[in-house]
């Protein structure tokens, strides 16, 4: 396999980082992870520099790793274990304009060796963390930790091969004040006394399947969990699991209708945490344990498809996964097909239409978004030298999703399922670009090449005409609902009283430009929208609300947006307030405010907004 990731300095041809141990002491007071990491190579190494990928590591010393199974319990309590000699590293600074990259640490490895053992510290900065004050959680009174290393973040947790490319096993020992819980996207394997003391505790994990290191994942904090089957519990702060029960309660169906599609689940549990508003993204598939943002807690059980979704990584992602950034379509848009087929079974056409209606305005909006740099609209990329987070879009999920169902549309559903069905079985525990997706269309669809014009969707910037336009009946009607409200003309109150939250949502993300801040008003009462729960409507309905200029939208927004920090709604919203001459200072001011609660990833993504 060719070692080219851009986003990496990983170089294959140096060797395999295969199994990493990690034994971290959690330090809530100086916010760094301190410890050591030992990383072990697939074959003993020939001798020569060993590239890894590291983003502001405090390193202290390493040595090669010793000859003895340190997976052999005991370890723990006698402390660092003796190792090898010390190794000479050099660590290379970033270069200017990419500290996104990390530094290199290039390790000279002695022949031999069969790994090596570093100890370190992360940066109170570091990019894959957020370490929350007891004021941001639920609670108030524990702090909080949590991970997100999607893209490019898990060189800021440990020294690694930070490449999709570099599978890895681990093992890890979390230490961590005795009164919090902590869990790892792994096998949780019990808590053990600690070295450093009756007030802290060791948590023990293993992840016995190679996983690509952006699916390494952590969260500390004061969880309480509530089993819902027999293969997942959610876990939340105590006062918000009854919620998180409630919403999430349909997971089991999820996963059999996953399994009838995909094959069996391989990770044998899918335990759902449910993170503080912080949390940069609506969900993440952290292998075993997925992570998820509190703003799905609608009450109405309306935003479960990002359970879905992120259930359907499991498949899509966590077994065939992106090689690299450049063909993150591999990932998200065989997931979102995926999310609609599992929605589908579920709750039928007419509903997995429906948010397929939704995707395709997202697309449109990226589409809008991208109009000065195209090239951003292509499925395969060239991402060299760009920050995965900057180029991240709705692009590869909503266009990759098209284009797959531009494949079952030509080819039939049967077909196309059992080419699903060999790409996941083919690819398990591999990580593909997207030649590895042409070769098995020309494989198993012969002639579709010719019926869909792949490279165009691949290669090409925008659209291609040939698109499908998902519809149902139910979106043409809100469609031409929602364009009446330019002249004025609302539902009627009996119609109102009719829409289901999906077609509420569609119906108000369709609100046309140009719309009255006199008709937002009348919306607003119509739908009762100042008492709704979900995230999702407020954030539709106060972008367009802020861009009629309706009174109060903007004090509105400002609440939505000091309570809840995923991008999803800070883009859109702060998108609104800033288009408007009126409110831009309001959206300056309100980003300083509100800056330091957000996520770092957040922040970055949102700083250049406001310069
Ligand atoms: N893996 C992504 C989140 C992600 C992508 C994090 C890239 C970091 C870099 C996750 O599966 C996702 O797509 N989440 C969506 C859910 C939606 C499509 C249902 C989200 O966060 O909104
Ligand atoms: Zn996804």
């Amino acid at each position: 396999m060719p070692t080219l990731d851009p986003h990496s300095h990983t170089d294959l041809a140096q060797g395999q980082v295969r199994a990493l141990q990690l034994d971290w002491k959690v330090d809530f007071a100086a916010r760094v992870l301190e410890g050591e990491a030992t990383l072990l190579l697939s074959e003993r190494s020939r001798g020569g520099p060993l590239d890894l990928d590291s983003r502001g590591l405090a390193i202290e010393s390493i040595r090669a790793a010793p000859e003895v199974d340190e997976s052999v319990p005991g370890r723990a309590q006698s402390g660092f274990a003796q190792t090898g000699a010390h190794l000479s590293y050099e660590l290379h600074a970033a270069l200017p304009g990419s500290a996104w990259m990390g530094e290199r640490l290039r390790v000279e490895v002695p022949p031999g060796a069969r790994g090596v053992v570093i100890r370190y510290r992360t940066s109170p900065g570091a990019s894959a963390l957020q370490w929350l004050e007891p004021a941001q959680t639920a609670g108030g009174v524990h702090p909080f930790l949590f991970s997100q290393c999607q893209a490019i973040h898990a060189r800021s947790l440990a020294p690694l091969q930070d490449s999709p490319r570099a599978r890895i096993t681990y093992q890890a020992r979390l230490h961590v004040p005795r009164a919090l819980l902590s869990r790892m996207a792994a096998r949780a394997l019990g808590r053990e006394p600690s070295r450093f003391g009756a007030d802290w505790a060791c948590d023990r994990f293993e992840m016995p399947q190679a996983i690509p290191p952006y699916l390494l994942a952590l969260a500390v904090g004061d969880l309480a969990e509530r089993a819902l089957s027999d293969r997942t519990s959610v876990v939340a702060e105590p006062s918000q699991l009854d919620a998180a029960a409630w919403e999430f309660a349909e997971v089991a169906s999820m996963m059999s209708a996953a399994e009838k599609l995909f094959g069996p689940y391989a990770w044998e549990r899918f335990d759902l945490l449910l993170m503080p508003p912080s949390f940069p993204y609506g969900g993440m598939e952290n292998p075993r344990l997925t992570f998820l943002t509190p703003s799905l807690l609608a009450g109405d059980r309306s935003l479960a498809n990002v359970v879905a979704h992120e259930l359907a990584h499991a498949w899509t992602g966590n077994l065939v996964t992106n090689a690299d950034a450049n063909h993150f379509w591999l990932n998200e848009g065989f997931t979102v097909y995926a999310e609609r087929r599992i929605l589908e079974a579920l709750e039928g056409r007419e509903a997995s239409e429906l948010h397929a209606a939704i995707g395709r305005h997202d697309l449109e909006a990226a589409l809008v978004r991208f109009a000065k740099t195209p090239e951003l609209t292509r499925l395969r990329n060239d991402l060299a030298g760009t920050d995965p987070d900057e180029a991240f879009s709705q692009v590869p999920y909503e266009k990759g999703y098209l284009l797959l169902r531009a494949l079952e549309a030509s080819e039939g559903r049967e077909k196309f399922d059992r080419f699903l069905l060999a790409w996941i079985q083919r690819h398990s525990f591999q990580s593909v670009t997207t030649d590895a997706f042409l070769a098995l269309v020309r494989e198993l669809l012969p002639g579709a090449d010719q019926r869909v014009p792949l490279l165009d969707w691949i290669d090409g910037t925008g659209l291609p005409k040939s698109a499908p336009s998902p519809s149902s009946a139910r979106w043409g009607e809100l469609k031409q609902q929602a364009a009446a409200l330019l002249q004025g003309a609302l539902p009627s109150r009996e119609e109102a009283a009719g829409f289901t939250p999906p077609e509420l949502l569609l119906f108000l993300q369709s609100i046309p430009a140009g719309t009255s801040a006199q008709t937002c008003t009348q919306l607003d009462a119509l739908f009762a929208l100042r008492e709704k729960k979900s995230a999702e409507l407020r954030c539709a309905f106060l972008s367009a609300a802020v861009t009629a200029g309706m009174p109060g939208a903007a004090e509105r927004a400002r609440e939505l947006l000091l309570s809840i920090g995923r991008m999803k709604f800070l883009r859109p919203l702060y998108g609104a307030l800033v288009a408007r001459e009126q409110t831009r200072e309001f959206a300056r001011a309100l980003f300083v405010e509100a800056a330091p609660r957000y996520h770092p990833i957040a922040r970055a993504v949102l700083a250049p907004h406001f310069e």
